[in-house]
C-alpha cells in the first residue's frame, strides 16, 4: 500500500493510488494506539473525551512504512497509527452505514430451509459457525436429530448462550390433542406474529421443539418481517412512515400478578432508516391512541395492508416439525405462526426464549477463531 499524507484545515488526507480518505484531528486524538489509551487486554478504551484537550491540532503527519506518524500541537509524542488499521475504520464514504449486516431478506422462494444436526451443531465448530450465521442471515433456522424428550429444546439454547426466563418460566408448553369427535377442538391457524411485544426489551430468540406431531396439518410457518415491512414501504411510502413513526400500547394482562405494558412503533427503524425491529402481534395492541387524531386514518389503511402482505402465501416458508426437530426464529424480525391441524392426534411442542445479542457474539467469536471472519 502505497499512500501520501495531507494536512488541510486540521484535516489529515491519506492518498493511495485508488482511493482517498480523510481523518479529522479530533477523531484521530480520540482514537490513538498504545497500551496509554486502550486496555491491551480487553481492548476498551482508557480516557474519556475530557481527557481530551479543548484544540487539537494537527502538527504533521508522515508516512512510516506501513504505519502513519502523527503529531500534534502542543505534544511532543510521536503517535504511530497502523495504515491497515485507518483504512479499516475509515468513515470518509458516501455510503449509508449498513446497519443489518449479513441480512439477507427473503420470501416464499425461499426454498432451502436453513437446517443444522443438533449432534454436529454440538461437536463441530466450523457446522456451528454454519447454522449461527445462517439465523444471522435469514432469521430462523431449523434443528434436526434431537431426541424428542423435555428439555432437550435447552440443548439448543446451550449452543451460543442462555435462556431467557419470563414469567412463562423457563420454558412453556405448546400442546393440543385434537378430539376430531368435536369440531370445537380442531387446532386453529394463528397469524403469522412476533412474540411478547408487550415486554421491553421483547425475548429477541424463541426456539420451538417438536415432541409429538401425529395431527395432520400443524406445518409452522415463518415470514420475513423486514421484507413484509420493506414492501410496505415500497407500496405506501406514507402508510409505513405512519406505522414507524408513532409509538402504540402493547399490553398482557393474563394473570392477576403480571400486567406488562410497552411503548413501541410496530416498525421500529434506526435514524437512518434501516429495520431495527417489529412488533405485530394483533392479540396483544391495547387501543390505539397515541396516533394523531390526522392520522389514524393513515396508521390503519397501514395497518390493515401490512397485515394483508404477512398473510400473503408468496411471503411465507412453510416446513412441518418431526419429533426431534426444533427450529429457532429471530423474534425481532421474523414472524412465526403454526397452520390450523385437525384429524386424530396430538401435537406437543415446547418453548423457551433466549438472546440474540448472545447468538451474534458466539457467531463472531467462532468465526475470529476459525479465521473467517
Ligand atoms: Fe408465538
Amino acid at each position: 500500500m502505497t499512500y501520501t499524507t495531507r494536512i488541510e484545515d486540521n484535516i489529515l488526507h491519506l492518498t493511495g493510488a485508488e482511493n482517498q480518505t480523510r481523518f479529522h484531528a479530533v477523531w484521530l486524538r480520540d482514537n490513538l494506539p498504545g497500551a496509554a489509551y486502550r486496555d491491551p487486554g480487553n481492548g476498551q478504551r482508557l480516557v474519556t473525551l475530557a481527557n481530551l484537550p479543548e484544540v487539537i491540532t494537527l502538527a504533521s503527519a508522515d508516512v512510516n512504512n506501513d504505519a502513519i506518524d502523527i503529531c500534534f500541537d502542543g505534544d511532543e509524542t510521536v503517535h504511530s497509527f497502523a495504515l491497515s488499521w485507518l483504512l479499516d475504520h475509515a468513515y470518509d464514504t458516501a455510503e449509508i452505514p449498513d446497519l443489518n449486516p449479513g441480512i439477507t431478506a427473503w420470501t416464499a422462494a425461499l426454498t432451502d430451509v436453513p437446517t443444522g444436526d443438533i449432534t454436529a451443531l454440538k461437536t463441530d465448530k466450523s457446522a456451528r459457525l454454519d447454522w449461527l450465521s445462517q439465523v444471522e442471515t435469514y432469521g430462523f433456522a431449523k434443528v434436526t436429530g434431537m431426541e424428542p424428550v423435555e428439555g432437550g429444546l435447552f440443548d439448543i439454547a446451550d449452543l451460543f448462550g442462555y435462556v431467557r426466563e419470563t414469567n412463562y418460566g423457563r420454558h412453556f408448553e405448546v400442546r393440543t390433542e385434537v378430539n376430531p369427535v368435536n369440531l370445537a377442538y380442531t387446532g386453529l391457524g394463528l397469524q403469522a406474529h412476533t412474540d411478547n411485544p408487550y415486554r421491553d426489551p421483547v425475548p429477541t430468540l424463541q426456539i420451538l421443539a417438536c415432541l409429538e406431531n401425529s395431527a395432520a396439518g400443524g406445518e409452522n410457518m415463518v415470514v420475513d418481517g423486514f421484507a413484509c415491512a420493506q414492501r410496505l414501504r415500497e407500496e405506501d411510502p406514507e402508510g409505513f412512515d405512519a406505522l414507524a413513526s408513532y409509538s402504540i400500547r402493547f399490553e398482557y394482562a393474563g394473570s392477576s400478578d403480571v400486567r406488562l405494558q410497552s411503548w413501541r412503533p410496530m416498525i421500529e427503524l434506526s435514524p437512518e432508516g434501516t429495520f431495527i425491529q417489529m412488533r405485530f402481534n394483533s392479540r396483544s395492541i391495547g387501543p390505539v391512541q397515541d396516533v394523531p387524531f390526522e392520522a389514524m386514518e393513515i396508521w390503519y389503511r397501514a395497518y390493515r395492508r401490512l397485515s394483508a402482505i404477512i398473510d400473503d402465501p408468496a411471503m411465507e416458508v412453510t416446513f412441518k416439525l418431526s419429533p426431534g426437530e426444533a427450529f429457532i426464529v429471530d423474534n425481532t424480525r421474523v414472524l412465526h405462526a403454526r397452520k390450523g391441524y385437525s384429524g386424530e392426534g396430538s401435537r406437543w411442542l415446547q418453548g423457551c426464549y433466549a438472546d440474540k445479542d448472545g447468538l451474534r457474539s458466539t457467531r463472531a467469536a467462532l468465526a475470529h477463531e476459525l479465521g473467517d471472519a
